[in-house]
């Protein structure tokens, strides 16, 4: 069974390729280990006063304050142990087989997990300690602060201990934005716009955290940021997508009628967070698309890719509303969008180069795993009022994917070369992205229209090898480099539909 038929072929016709070929607990609170001088010999812990007091008299190791924070006085061992049961063989789809395969970090291990769409068995890695990760990583351990990983990871390091940050401390942030994980390491500073998740909690957008700079990025600020990734075209300023606070405010809901008696409160508030913050990204696509046309404008793009992103955007204001109801409907109380300043006040980009990697990071990837995600959650729902709003938002984002891909081509007969290294770059790190699994989300639950996170990873690899990869080899000059080891055996999955 081909389930991604429709939605490739509709975006091959968009890419102008017609009649191509089909391809085949976030438990925060874990005191950390206190160590000796292990492996690497750090100095350990500085003795700055200008540090904050840590829990114990002489800092070692990974060291929990009392508002939540950790930060790493000295380098230590962790356990390693990957505890996720091996690949049996009887899986249903495989990106591994033995632990032999799983080779792109350190103690790989082939593990089996199980997702909506079928058993498989995929990579895990984990590490003892930093001399086994890469240049500007640290390993962190299992179980530190809020780390939702099941085992010891190597994250991206902008200091190692405290003692890289003169006066201040090396501060770990493990911050799930929706899909995955991203655990990092950076210099506490006075400039900080927040210290703990608890700095957050005005921030309405629901499981805001305190999160460490991008290292990669422009910004240097530890800063509140919530969830991120979901389906549709986020407003990425800075590197980071941004999205309104929520307000008490009842003039963005649309009508939800969904039944919410049966049930419970925990069940209830968890699916409103998960709601609200789709809601807020949805809202921010619309400043998305309005900054889309205004870069089509002054690329001198045709008027009809132009009207499309102007409808794309009322699509967007409808999808908000309908996130806002649904969000509202479960919460028992109104939920809306605050200001959203960066939609006006962020500088507007309208380079060929920035805008083709937007375009195929945000819009040939992200709307189309968007569409797919969208359709799967709306056969999953069990609530008749939810699966039929899901519904109505995953057509939508098939036309906007669909628009992106037209885009893209425009944008490749144009431009040329700068336009082609661009796409060929953003393809690439769009799909090293999804190589591994999100982390655990908060509130999974399959019939409020929520999936589980491997079940969502794998979906998203099945789609960028079914659809997106043969919608990008069919781009003149474009190469055809699909998902990360995907697995022929993935369009048999059973799915729905
Ligand atoms: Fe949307
Ligand atoms: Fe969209």
């Amino acid at each position: 069974m081909d389930r991604h038929r429709s939605l490739r072929m509709t975006l091959l016709l968009a890419a102008g390729a017609a009649g191509c070929s089909s391809s085949n607990s976030r438990d925060i609170a874990v005191v950390t280990l206190a160590e000796p001088q292990a492996a690497g010999g750090d100095a350990g812990a500085p003795d700055d006063p200008a540090a904050p007091t840590p829990r114990t008299p002489r800092a070692a190791g990974w060291v929990q304050e009392p508002d939540g924070t950790v930060h790493r006085a000295s380098r230590v061992r962790c356990d390693a142990t990957i505890a996720q049961r091996a690949c049996s063989g009887t899986e249903r789809s495989f990106q591994c087989k033995t632990d032999a395969d799983c080779r792109e970090g350190p103690r790989g291990k082939c593990v089996s997990a199980f997702g909506q769409i079928g058993a498989y068995c995929g990579c895990e890695y984990a590490c003892e300690s930093d001399a086994e990760c890469g240049a500007s990583e640290v390993c962190v351990c299992k179980g530190t602060g809020a780390l939702r990983e099941e085992h010891s990871v190597c994250a991206k390091a902008q200091c190692a201990v405290d003692a890289d940050c003169p006066g201040s401390t090396c501060g770990l942030s493990a911050y799930f934005n929706g899909c995955w994980e991203q655990v990092t390491l950076a210099c506490r500073t006075k400039d900080d716009s927040c210290r703990s998740d608890a700095d957050c909690a005005s921030d309405t957008i629901p499981g805001a955290a305190c999160v460490a700079p991008d290292i990669d990025g422009e910004s240097v600020r530890w800063q509140c940021a919530g969830i991120s990734c979901a389906i549709g075209r986020p407003l990425v300023v800075d590197g980071r997508p941004r999205a309104a606070r929520g307000a008490a405010r009842d003039d963005w809901r649309a009508p939800a009628e969904l039944d919410v008696a049966s049930l419970s409160p925990e069940v209830r508030e968890g699916a409103a967070a998960h709601y609200a913050a789709v809601a807020a990204l949805e809202h921010a696509s619309i400043a998305s698309f309005a900054r889309f046309s205004l870069q089509l404008l002054a690329l001198g793009a045709p008027a009809a890719l132009v009207g499309e992103a102007h409808r794309a955007a009322l699509d967007e204001v409808e999808h908000a509303r309908l996130a806002y109801g649904i969000a509202s409907r479960l919460a028992g109380r109104a939920i809306g969008p605050g200001p959203l300043l960066e939609a006006a006040t962020a500088p507007l980009g309208a380079g060929v180069v920035e805008v083709v990697e937007a375009l195929v990071e945000e819009g040939c990837v992200g709307e189309t795993l968007g569409a797919a995600e969208g359709r799967e959650l709306s056969q999953i729902a069990g609530d008749p009022a939810l699966a039929a709003a899901l519904a109505r938002i995953a057509a939508d984002e098939e036309r906007h994917a669909a628009l992106s891909w037209r885009a893209l081509s425009w944008m490749l007969a144009t431009f040329g070369e700068p336009a082609r290294a661009a796409a060929e770059r953003a393809f690439s790190r769009a799909v090293a992205r999804y190589a591994t699994d999100p982390a655990p989300g908060p509130a999974a639950h399959e019939a409020l229209g929520v999936l589980p996170a491997r079940a969502l990873g794998a979906l998203r690899r099945e789609v960028l090898a079914e659809v997106v990869a043969p919608c990008r080899a069919a781009l003149p000059g474009l190469s055809r480099d699909s998902a990360p080891a995907a697995p022929s055996s993935l369009s048999s999955l059973g799915g729905r539909g």
